[in-house]
């Protein structure tokens, strides 16, 4: 039943929650799987993640940061994602190299062919399935975060949060049948239930 499942989109666009709901299902329906995110969660990987979004002041240079996130998450596809697929278990994780795509690319205007290799070596090539895509305007996004205690990321200008749905849109366009594009805006027990049909009718599948 290995399954790999990933969500992604930009700030606040409800991710975090509906990967967690989905969690929740899968477990009330008995169907072994674990939840995990990016970056974070190895023990290297807390402490990159932490640097990244709150290394306050601290220059990292965009080239940096794709190399740093990709350092936590080789950590984490060697150690959790592959050996839990490899158990049959599905692993949704939060953000993954997309967020790379979208972020380091789009956002901070890296070569995307550049991305794209660095992305595949630390994903050693292991793409999902499926690939939500939480879908709101970066200025509805960003005023759910509201003002206090912002990250380096949410800190950006808004033209950086346009430039990052707009990466994310020309992701999800170019292999369509991997990722399902949600309207965030709606209320989070329908989203749940639209995630819910599609991953529904993988789960099978991915039994035989
Ligand atoms: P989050 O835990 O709220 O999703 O925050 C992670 C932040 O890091 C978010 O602003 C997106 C950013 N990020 C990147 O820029 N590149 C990446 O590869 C990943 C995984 C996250």
């Amino acid at each position: 039943m290995a399954l790999f499942i990933t969500f992604e989109g930009g700030e606040g666009c409800g991710k975090s929650v509906q990967a967690g709901a989905l969690y929740r299902r899968l477990s009330e329906l008995a169907i072994p799987a674990v939840l995990t995110h990016e970056p974070g969660v190895t023990s290297l990987g807390k402490k990159l993640g932490r640097w990244l979004k709150w290394a306050e002041g601290t220059d990292i240079s965009p080239l940096t940061e794709l190399l740093l996130f990709n350092a936590s998450r080789a950590e984490l596809v060697t150690k959790l994602i592959k050996p839990n697929l490899e158990n049959g278990k599905v692993v949704i994780c939060d953000r993954y190299d997309d967020s790379t795509t979208a972020y380091q690319g789009y956002g901070r205007g890296l070569n995307l062919e550049v991305v794209k290799v660095i992305n595949s070596a630390a994903t050693q090539g292991l793409k999902p399935e499926l690939t939500v895509l939480l879908d709101i305007s970066a200025e509805e996004g960003l005023a759910r975060k509201g003002t206090e205690r912002l990250d380096r990321f949410e800190q950006e200008d808004i033209t950086f949060h346009h430039k990052i749905k707009e990466g994310y849109l020309k992701l999800a366009g170019d292999e369509p049948e991997r990722w399902l594009v949600v309207d965030a805006t709606q209320s989070k027990k329908i989203i749940e239930e639209i995630i819910w049909q599609r991953v529904s009718q993988l789960l099978p599948r991915q039994r035989g």
